[in-house]
């Protein structure tokens, strides 16, 4: 005989899952289509699609078909979409001047989107990669070192364009240090005060982002350089802390921990410590991992992916951006 443990049996945690109701009473965390934004690719021309083979079911799409996708994602009840072009090579360049194109595809898609769709959310991210020649998400000085200053110039003007064409959200994607306070100052100075930022307050820099630079074309640019110099040491999670604060204090409305899974660590403490609307990106190197799985058969598609997406609630965050956002949205409305 083991010595019994103290409360045993009148505490027998097993009695409220013995059934689902008394399960679904006492369930602690759940995930609802309000926490979805769908991340989207946006490409040149007319009516088309093209896939994205390291992200499996994901499409590139032009502008019209993005509006046709828009209006899917609004019916299913998504609140936001996170949009991200696909520039063509001939328009990328050493100063990354296709950013701020009035008449760029970003600035295109938001305009259609907005206007056809207007209570959808539309959130735009705001960094040079797809825009330079060497895929970095800053300005080069002459030494080859991505220049924090001379970049933030052109992320405000960036982030103006966007709020420009009408973009509900601009989300600060580069990691230079400043950019929230110079942005949030340009949007106040331009009457774009409502215009609300989302902060990716703690982007590592990860090996898990392969498969989005595939989907946007600057994997080539990059040719095997890192984003080491500005994107956080995977290591780290009190830095993650001081990101979050200075964000937080430059004028960031909501902050993002990005990767997901990997991270969950850093979502939770961020989530205690501050208590303020904490996003969870669930990047394409999760996406394309899971997916890989599910199309060998070795794991249930819908079981991991609710499994993955609780994850993210039961840390902490608010919201969850996640290329699996559609097709979560119409299961959980089919009952
Ligand atoms: C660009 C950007 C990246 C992602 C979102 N914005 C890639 C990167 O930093 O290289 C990654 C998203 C994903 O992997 O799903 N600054």
């Amino acid at each position: 005989m083991h010595t019994p443990t103290p409360g045993f049996p009148n505490t027998r945690l097993r009695r409220l899952r013995r059934d689902d109701f008394t399960r679904r009473l006492v369930r602690e965390h759940r995930l609802s289509v309000d926490d979805l934004i769908q991340p989207v690719f946006v490409i040149e021309g007319e009516d088309r699609t093209e896939a994205v083979p390291s992200m499996p079911g994901v499409e590139r799409r032009t502008v019209d078909r993005l509006v046709a996708e828009a209006e899917a994602l609004d019916a299913l009840g998504i609140p936001a979409i996170t949009l991200f072009p696909v520039i063509p090579a001939e328009a990328k360049t050493a100063d990354a001047a296709e950013a701020w194109n009035p008449q760029g595809l970003a600035q295109r898609a938001v305009r259609a989107v907005k206007a056809h769709v207007p209570e959808l959310g539309v959130i735009t991210d705001v960094a040079l990669d797809p825009f330079t020649l060497h895929g970095q998400d800053g300005l080069l000085d002459e030494t080859g070192y991505v220049a924090n200053d001379l970049t933030l110039d052109a992320l405000v003007r960036q982030a103006r364009s966007h709020a420009e064409a009408g973009a509900d959200i601009v989300a600060p994607s580069d990691m230079m240090d400043g950019r929230v306070a110079a942005i949030r100052g340009a949007l106040e100075a331009d009457g774009c005060s409502e215009t609300r930022i989302l902060a990716y307050a703690a982007k590592y820099a990860s090996a898990f982002y392969g498969p989005f630079r595939d989907a946007v074309g600057s994997a080539g640019n990059l040719a095997g350089g890192d984003k080491r110099t500005y994107q956080m040491d995977p290591g780290n999670s009190d830095e993650a802390l001081r990101e979050v604060a200075l964000d937080l204090a430059e004028g960031a409305d909501m902050v993002m921990i990005k990767p997901g899974m990997p991270y969950l660590d850093v979502i939770q403490r961020v989530r205690e410590q501050f208590g303020v609307p904490t996003f969870a990106y669930q990047v394409s190197g999760e996406y394309a991992m899971l997916s890989a799985a599910f199309e060998n058969g070795w794991l249930d598609r819908r079981a991991c992916v609710m499994e993955a997406l609780l994850g993210f609630k039961r840390a902490g965050a608010d919201a969850i951006l996640t290329y699996f956002a559609k097709e979560v949205a119409g299961w959980l409305t089919d009952h």
